[in-house]
C-alpha cells in the first residue's frame, strides 16, 4: 500500500493549535474482549476469574458498523490522516475484521494500518492478517510466566499467546510486545523481557501503569516509572538510543547491546513521568462512536450521533477538525504519580482502546 494521490484535491494539513499536525487515527472496532486483565477491566487480580462475567458490555446496536467506521475513515484519510491502527477491547473477536481490514487498504491515502492485540486468537488469524496487508503488530504481553498470566488475564492461554507471537514473527510480522509494568506484580521479569529482546526479532516496549477508568485497579504503590524500568534493564547491557525514532509514537526506544554483543530493541512508554504531549499526532474513536483528543481526558464529539442523523461528509470533516482544534496542550498528570488523586478519564480503556 503507498500513499498515492492521484486525486484533484489533496489533503489538507491538520494542524492543532499548539502546532501538532494531526495524522495518526486510533479505532477500538469493539469493547468486548476475551481476557480481563487487572488493570483494563474493573477488577482487582483476586477477584479477577470469579467476576468474569459480570463485565458490561456495549451492545451491538451501541457499536458502529463496519460501514460506519470505513465511512468515517475515509473523510479522515481524505483529510490527510495516514495511519490507522485498529484496537479494542480486544479487535480480533470482532467478526468480519480481516474483511473491514481489507475494506480499509482501499483507502487511498493511507499508508499503514497496524493492529494492537492480545495474541489469544493469533494462531488462527496471523497468516490471513498478513494477507490482507497488516505487517506491524503490538501484542500484550505483561508476563513471561504461564500461571502469572492466568491471574492477570483471567484465563490460562499463555502458551497460546506465545504460539501466536512465534506464528507471527515467523510470518515476517514486525511484532512489538507491550509490557505494563506494574510493582510487585512483573518488576521481577523485566530483565526477562530484555533477554527476550536480546534473542528474539521483536521490540519490548514497557508501559507505565495508567490510572484509566474508574474502578481499573489503579494504585499509586503498583507504578513503576520508566526511569526506574530503565535501569533494571541496564543490568542486563547498554542502552543507545535509536535514532530516526518518528514511527514510534510516544514511545523512546533503545538499542541494548549485552556484554556478549547480542543486540535487541526496548521502548519505554512514560505518560505519567515524562509526558510525551508535545509531540502527540493522534485522534481516537471509541467503540462507542466518540471521538477523543486525548486518551486522558474525557473531553469527546459524538461521530455516531452524525453517522446516525444523517450527517454529510461536511459534518464528519467539521467534527474532525473541531475535535483537533480543542486538542488540549497536555493531559493533567503531567507532574508525576503523586499528583493523581484519581484518575483523570473516567472512560474504560476496553472502549478507547489504549
Ligand atoms: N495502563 C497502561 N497500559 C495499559 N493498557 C491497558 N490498560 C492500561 C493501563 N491502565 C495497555 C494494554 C495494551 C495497550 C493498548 O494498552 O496492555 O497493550
Ligand atoms: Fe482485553 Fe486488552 Fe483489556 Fe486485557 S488490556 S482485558 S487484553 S482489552
Amino acid at each position: 500500500m503507498g500513499s498515492k494521490f492521484s486525486g484533484k484535491n489533496p489533503p489538507e494539513l491538520l494542524v492543532d493549535q499548539f502546532s501538532r499536525t494531526i495524522s495518526y487515527l486510533r479505532l477500538s472496532i469493539t469493547d468486548r474482549c476475551n481476557l480481563r486483565c487487572i488493570y483494563c477491566q474493573p477488577k482487582k487480580i483476586e477477584e479477577t476469574v470469579p467476576h468474569w462475567k459480570s463485565v458490561e458490555i456495549l451492545q451491538h446496536r451501541d457499536l458502529l458498523t463496519y460501514e460506519e467506521l470505513l465511512h468515517f475513515a475515509s473523510v479522515a484519510v481524505s483529510m490527510g490522516m495516514d495511519k490507522i491502527r485498529l484496537t479494542g477491547g480486544e479487535p480480533l473477536v470482532r467478526r468480519g475484521i480481516l474483511n473491514f481490514i481489507r475494506s480499509l487498504n482501499n483507502l487511498e491515502g493511507l499508508k499503514q494500518i497496524r493492529l494492537t492485540t492480545n495474541g489469544v486468537l493469533l494462531p488462527e488469524l496471523a497468516e490471513p492478517l498478513f494477507q490482507a496487508g497488516i505487517r506491524h503488530l503490538n501484542i500484550s504481553l505483561d508476563t513471561l510466566k504461564p500461571e502469572k498470566f492466568a491471574r492477570i488475564t483471567g484465563r490460562d492461554l499463555f502458551h497460546t499467546v506465545w504460539q501466536g507471537i512465534q506464528i507471527a514473527k515467523n510470518l515476517g510480522f514486525q511484532v512489538k510486545l507491550n509490557v505494563v509494568a506494574m510493582r510487585g506484580i512483573n518488576d521481577d521479569e523485566f530483565r526477562d523481557f530484555a533477554h527476550l529482546a536480546l534473542q528474539e526479532p521483536l521490540q519490548v516496549r514497557f508501559i507505565e501503569f495508567m490510572p484509566v477508568g474508574e474502578q481499573a485497579g489503579w494504585d499509586k504503590k503498583d507504578f513503576i516509572s520508566a526511569s526506574e524500568i530503565q535501569s533494571l534493564i541496564m543490568q542486563e547491557g547498554t542502552l543507545t538510543p535509536q535514532k530516526g525514532q518518528r514511527s514510534e509514537g510516544p514511545a523512546r526506544v533503545f538499542s541494548l547491546t549485552d556484554r556478549e554483543g547480542r543486540q535487541g530493541s526496548v521502548g519505554f512508554i512514560s505518560p505519567i513521568s515524562h509526558h510525551f504531549c508535545d509531540s502527540c499526532n493522534r485522534l481516537r474513536l471509541t467503540s462507542e462512536g466518540r471521538l477523543r483528543s486525548c486518551l486522558l481526558s474525557d473531553q469527546e464529539t459524538d461521530i455516531r450521533e452524525i453517522l446516525r442523523s444523517g450527517g454529510t461528509d461536511d459534518d464528519l470533516r467539521s467534527a474532525i477538525r473541531l475535535t483537533i482544534m480543542t486538542k488540549k496542550k497536555g493531559h493533567a498528570m503531567q507532574e508525576g504519580p503523586d499528583s493523581i488523586a484519581q484518575a483523570p478519564c473516567h472512560g474504560r480503556m476496553s472502549r478507547i482502546g489504549g
